[in-house]
């Protein structure tokens, strides 16, 4: 049995992300949360011929149930950017969001794989990770910012560009999950050799931006939602693969805590300090979650320069999560 919840299923994400998880037969309950819509959601998705039996909940009356026992819970609810704005400027709304629906699972599904997506990232980890500490149910290796979009656009846009098969080009992004946190490894990844200093730093920025580029051309209208439903399908259900079916050799880089494993998190330490509690970091996943956090490997001088701008900005946005949580939400 593998239930899974999604919280804010009725939304731009949650709906096709929903759709594509009922199409795995790694699932066999699919629970669909959100305060509006979820019955019309379930209804529709529960005509699909695939095994999950799939079971809508609205409103926080209903959270509870939607989410009790589940063995993943991934979160995409809250709000999306407008353009002009930043993940950052969400964080007033969605991080109360985040913390009650995170409080929920630590009641009544502490086990859980919590595969974070809403906004800001780099705040809503720490906020989820506090909160499961204030129940005494933390376990790091269990808790993940969802970054894979951040790695399948890097796939696409260096694809592009040196004229491979983005399906098959892994490219390692590190780091956080926005703006100048985004950190793609490049000089790691082979073909890139082709390209000039001012290329690398070109696609490096579009890696960086590139939800920008989906907020500004829905005009208002939200941020990416299913570029990241297949990104947060894909990073769903290879947790699930690697914990469930046992599958092993799975890697993906996520934002977790590097307390997740400290030994596998030494490396990356070396290179930003001890100071920061949570980094995107290549896992390996396994039957708890993180089984192992893999090296970041060599960095150009290039990169080592995007480690220091990014590790202040990542920094404050985690104290700012983990301060929501600590001095009671006053932020
Ligand atoms: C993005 O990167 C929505 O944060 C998401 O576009």
């Amino acid at each position: 049995m593998v239930k899974v919840t999604v919280c804010g299923a009725a939304g731009g994400i949650g709906q096709p992300l929903s759709l594509l998880l009922k199409q795995s037969d790694l699932i066999t309950h699919l629970s669909l949360y959100d305060i509006v819509n979820t019955p019309g959601v379930a209804a529709d998705l529960s005509h699909i011929n695939t095994k999950s039996k799939v079971t809508g909940h609205v409103g926080n009356a209903e959270l509870e149930e939607a989410i009790k026992d589940s063995d993943v819970v991934v979160i995409p609810a809250g709000v999306p950017r407008k353009p002009g704005m930043t993940r950052d400027d969400l964080f007033k709304i969605n991080a109360g969001i985040v913390r009650d629906l995170a409080t929920a699972a630590a009641k009544f599904a502490p086990k859980a794989f919590m595969c974070i997506i809403s906004n800001p990232v780099n705040s809503t980890v720490p906020i989820v990770a506090e909160v499961f500490k204030q129940h005494d149910v933390y376990d790091p290796r269990r808790i993940f910012g969802v970054t894979t979009l951040d790695i399948v656009r890097a796939s696409t846009f260096v694809s592009e560009l040196i004229g491979t098969d983005p399906k098959e080009l892994k490219v390692p992004v590190v780091g956080g999950h926005s703006g100048v946190t985004i950190l793609p490894l490049l000089s790691q990844v082979s073909g890139t050799d082709k390209l000039n200093q001012e290329q690398i730093e070109k696609v490096t920025n579009r890696i960086q931006f590139g939800g920008d580029e989906v907020v500004k051309a829905k005009d208002g209208a939200g941020s990416a939602t299913l570029s990241m439903a297949f990104a947060g399908a894909r990073f769903a259900l290879n947790v699930i693969e690697a914990a469930v079916r046992g599958t092993s050799g799975i890697v993906e880089c996520t934002y977790v805590a590097l307390k997740a494993d400290e030994q596998g998190a030494k490396g990356v330490k070396d290179v930003v300090g001890n100071d920061l509690e949570f980094f995107a970091v290549p896992v390996e996943l396994g039957a708890e979650g993180v089984k192992k956090i893999l090296p970041i490997g060599n960095l150009s001088d290039y990169e080592k320069q995007l480690f220091q701008a990014a590790t202040s900005e990542l920094k404050t946005n985690i104290s700012k999560g983990s301060n929501f949580v600590t001095e009671g939400s006053k932020l």
